[in-house]
């Protein structure tokens, strides 16, 4: 007797059900067609399951982003297997899924068919036919064992994840992010400078460049993945001493990339060069600012040669140089030609490099980079044995240069006292790094420029050639 009107009721709330859903119009669920009608085949993952997720009844809120798509994880599902997580029947019904597994490989919460493949870091891994993945086993540059090894072992300095650095091996960030020649021993055996230091005179124990100099100390450039620190390094010194000899009547930045399109002889451009055929370079050709020949930047695995040089200096006479062309940067009209005297090399003595920096500015230096620099994030860098007890291609070093603006000392906690030299804000490099273990260089290449005749500079505030005298 009360079996009819139940069922009734049944039907007439089904119907109030329907009516319902086709008030609020047909949502994007209805509209959309299945995931297999648009190509997308079931690649697997753990879509339901990874975010613990199984609605009751029919809940279009119930999806997920899958593979460009949507699919649901309601018990609506069990209607059709059109757009249903490929996890749904398993993990919300606990049933096989009503289509046989593809082969391949899961990793995080996807299944990779096979030959897929993925980025760990640097090396990529690929799904094998077995569904095993396979990954290549280079060193990468950001190693998670190695700064855990570094921040565990108290060397006075922090190790961090670069983002710039995730995902290179440690060879390329070898052969892409330093780029200076070590010199040849005509250099390393030219006659030094010594600066004399007074009798019983006494240096600061802490200098910056940028505090004795404020505004004529310049901020580092990015090289990027361009092996060109020889072209940066020697144009930010010389930046820095143009605007120090100039009294800040010039303060410009000397563009790197004048150097590593145009001083081509003997040089390789981004993939590596030699100081003293930069500071040959600056004091017989001249560069003109950055502004005027902007850095190009270069792509890593780039075979090809570097951009080619865009502008060429010609001698006007008592040894001023212009410019051959307008600026590569076509909103840029200043095209003056700097130039300046000749490098020298200081001696390897402490005093004398810190008196020179004290007098004359910034300084630059060779440093023998290894694996763990690249991890740098602050305190006073100098090199970890974290790697020794590694397979030699974790143990890489290369050659470097880079402007050296000040020292100091700091006390750590366990109270040693560590002395070093410092690079601005960006970089403090315990002294024995340069000086002796690190590099088998001296703190090196003063440049000095000749005095500017005032009346000249202020006159035109276009001038920018220094004369060069012999
Ligand atoms: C799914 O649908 C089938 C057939 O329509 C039914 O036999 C099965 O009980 C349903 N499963 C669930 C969990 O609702
Ligand atoms: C390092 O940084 C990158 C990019 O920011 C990030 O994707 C990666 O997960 C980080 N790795 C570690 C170990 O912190």
């Amino acid at each position: 007797m009360w079996r009819c009107p139940l069922g009734l009721l049944l039907l007439l709330l089904l119907a109030g059900e329907l009516t319902l859903g086709a008030r609020r119009g047909r949502g994007r669920r209805e509209l959309a067609p299945g995931l297999h009608l648009r190509g997308i085949r079931d690649a697997g993952g753990r879509y339901c399951g990874g975010q613990d997720l199984c609605c009751r009844g029919r809940a279009d809120d119930c999806a997920l982003p899958y593979l460009g798509a949507t699919c649901y994880c309601d018990l609506f599902c069990n209607r059709t297997v059109s757009d249903c997580c490929p996890d749904f029947w398993d993990f919300c019904l606990g049933v096989p899924p009503p289509f046989p597994p593809i082969p391949g490989c899961t990793h995080g919460s996807r299944i990779y068919p096979i030959l897929g493949t993925y980025w760990d870091n640097c090396n990529r891994c690929t799904c094998q036919e077995q569904g095993q993945w396979e990954c290549d086993q280079e060193p990468c540059l950001v190693d998670e064992d190695m700064i855990n090894a570094i921040n565990r072992g108290n060397y006075g300095w922090r190790a961090g994840n670069h983002s710039a650095f995730w995902g290179m091996t440690l060879d390329e960030g070898i052969r892409y992010r330093l780029g200076t020649i070590r010199p040849s021993s005509s250099v390393t055996n030219m006659n030094e400078i010594h600066t004399v230091l007074g009798p019983g005179e006494v240096l600061p124990t802490a200098f910056e460049a940028s505090e004795k100099w404020p505004n004529l100390i310049h901020g580092p450039l990015d090289q990027g993945n361009c092996a060109g620190s020889w072209a940066f390094s020697t144009a930010a010194v010389a930046s820095d001493r143009v605007s120090i000899h100039s009294l800040g009547h010039m303060a410009p930045v000397l563009s790197p990339q004048n150097l590593l399109s145009c001083n081509t002889h003997n040089q390789q451009g981004c993939r590596g060069g030699r100081l003293d055929g930069a500071w040959w370079f600056l004091r017989r050709r001249g560069v003109v600012s950055d502004h005027c020949y902007p850095f190009m930047g270069s792509e890593r695995d780039e075979a090809g040669p570097a951009p080619r040089c865009m502008m060429h200096s010609r001698a006007m006479g008592r040894g001023k140089r212009q410019a051959t062309a307008r600026c590569p940067s076509s909103h840029v009209h200043a095209n003056d030609i700097y130039q300046v005297t000749p490098a020298y090399r200081l001696g390897s003595s402490e005093k004398e490099i810190m008196k020179e920096l004290m007098e004359n500015g910034p300084v630059q230096a060779l440093m023998e980079v290894h694996e763990d620099f690249f991890l740098y994030q602050g305190g006073i860098y100098s090199h970890t044995p974290v790697s020794l007890g590694r397979p030699e291609r974790y143990r890489r070093h290369g050659t470097h240069s880079v402007k050296i603006t000040g020292w100091g000392q700091e006390t750590l906690p366990d109270g040693r006292t560590l002395k070093y030299w410092g690079g601005g804000r960006d970089l403090l490099v315990q002294e024995e790094c340069l000086s002796t273990s690190l590099s088998l260089f001296p703190v090196m290449s003063k440049y000095q420029l000749q005095r500017i005749n005032h009346d000249l500079v202020s006159a035109d505030h276009g001038i920018s050639f220094l004369l060069v005298s012999d």
